[in-house]
């Protein structure tokens, strides 16, 4: 080992092992939330750093189902701190709705709850903007992206033209809080023929300032350094997934947002140098909501018997999801792209009736190209052991990890919290 390798591991070994990121490899919805449920216990600190309420996180609790937008899934776990980052985009009615859900539940998070000031709000015009560009897009050569319709890219292209209103305004007068609606108005209005409805709108703002105003947070970068100074470990929650992203997805049929680990980071204000870990998590097949290139899309008989058997229905839209093979390339891309150091493979019970399974390994004249494995044609239900896997499972998930030389270490075998297989 050189003096220099030496120097630069010494030097940042105090920091090692406090932040682990979770971060989806495909199209999303690969099973993130279940992952960071699980890993919540282990974590002082679950923080999401980007997207807003078109991330439906899905978990499974005792044979209860908890479906999460805005507040990570790390919650339900009593106690953690969470925080939502600068990069995010809030829809604050839908956070107060998923907030009194969980109080329902028996979980109390206001008192736990970091909302940084920088956090853009999302408007009900973003919504109304939302709906009509999907409509103006359907007419073109392009076609509709298919979004979630929950105001993602109006909110950021606001953001964008430095027009946006922020969570900040939760601490403003009422007053105050009608003006920044009121010049909001005036600016979108050269850009957007929208009406904007500033008394409805204004209205939305006060009832959110009364229960949210005082997890607004002034330095949520500042808190996360303390918090890890003082030893305590951070889970980042991703959301959407890396070919959804704004710069490195399949554009124009991605998100608005940075959803790769270096843009969870921006998101929070956190230094890259933090993070210890990053696991990308990917389906043992694939799945994609809305529009763009699907290169190992089933046919419809094989998509329908994958969507049936994964239940492939979106969690924040109840769309159905195309559904399709692994594509080794895509996953060896979303691997350099974030740096994984582990896989998190879910849903491999959603294979075991097949007898073969087609693996993308290439493309060739716009057509994928596969690599047949044979099926393991039993159960894998609820396992909880490598060993207790079938050999053609294993294989199949060795494929996975020489292919792309990130390790596979964690196994989704069914959606509850225990069905997993900790490698
Ligand atoms: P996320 O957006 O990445 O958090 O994923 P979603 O929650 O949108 O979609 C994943 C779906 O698969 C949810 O309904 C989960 O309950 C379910 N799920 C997660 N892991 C597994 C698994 O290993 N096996 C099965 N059968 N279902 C799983
Ligand atoms: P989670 O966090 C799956 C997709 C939409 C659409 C495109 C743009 O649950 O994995 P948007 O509303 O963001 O403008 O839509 O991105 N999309 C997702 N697909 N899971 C998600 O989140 C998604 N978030 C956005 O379907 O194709
Ligand atoms: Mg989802």
């Amino acid at each position: 080992m050189s003096l220099w390798y030496e120097v630069i591991v010494a030097s940042s070994s105090p920091n090692l092992g406090q932040v682990c990121a979770v971060i989806g490899a495909q199209w999303g919805d690969e099973g993130k939330g279940k992952i960071v449920d699980r890993l919540a216990e282990e974590f002082d600190v679950i923080a999401r750093g980007c997207g807003g309420a078109n991330a439906g996180h899905t978990i499974v609790v005792a044979g209860q189902k908890h479906v999460f937008h805005l507040v990570p899934s790390g919650a339900l776990h009593a106690g953690k701190t969470v925080m939502l980052g600068a990069g995010m985009v809030i829809h604050l009615p839908t956070l107060m709705e998923e907030i009194k859900t969980l109080q329902q539940a028996g979980v109390t998070i206001l008192d736990r709850l970091f909302i940084s000031k920088s956090a853009h709000l999302v408007l009900e015009a973003h919504l109304t903007i939302d709906a009509r560009s999907e409509e103006q897009r359907t007419k073109s050569s392009s076609g509709a992206i298919g979004t979630t319709k929950r105001g993602i890219g109006p909110a950021y292209a606001d953001k964008a033209r430095r027009i946006g209103i922020r969570a900040d305004v939760l601490q403003q007068s009422p007053a105050d809080v009608k003006t920044a609606v009121q010049t909001y108005a005036e600016l979108i209005a050269s850009v957007e023929p929208n009406e904007i409805d500033v008394a409805a709108e204004t209205n939305n703002l006060l009832i959110a300032k009364k229960m949210l105003e005082t997890c607004v947070h002034n330095d949520v970068p500042g808190l996360l350094h303390k918090k890890l100074q003082a030893k305590q470990r951070v889970l980042i929650e991703g959301a959407q997934a890396t070919l959804l992203d704004i710069d490195h997805g399949t554009y124009p049929f991605v998100t608005s947002s940075a959803t790769t680990v270096a843009g969870a980071l921006q998101g929070l204000g956190l230094a890259p140098r933090w993070l210890h870990s990053c696991i990308g998590v990917a389906k043992a097949y694939c799945t994609r909501v809305g529009g763009g290139r699907f290169l190992t899309e089933a046919d419809e008989k094989q998509g329908s018997t994958l969507r049936e058997r994964g239940g492939e229905y979106g969690a924040t839209t109840g769309r159905p999801r195309r559904c399709g093979w692994l594509h080794l390339p895509d996953l060896h891309y979303a691997a350099r792209i974030n740096g994984f150091t582990r896989w998190n493979i879910t849903k491999l019970d959603v294979l075991d009736a097949l007898p073969i399974i087609p693996i993308g390994i290439g493309e060739r004249g716009g057509k994928a190209t596969y690599k047949e494995m044979p099926g393991w044609r039993s159960s894998t239900a609820g396992v909880q052991s490598w060993e207790k896997l079938p050999k053609a499972a294993q294989q199949y998930l060795l494929t996975i990890e020489q292919e792309t030389g990130v390790p596979v270490s964690y196994i989704g075998t069914g959606p509850g919290r225990e069905d997993m297989i900790v490698r």
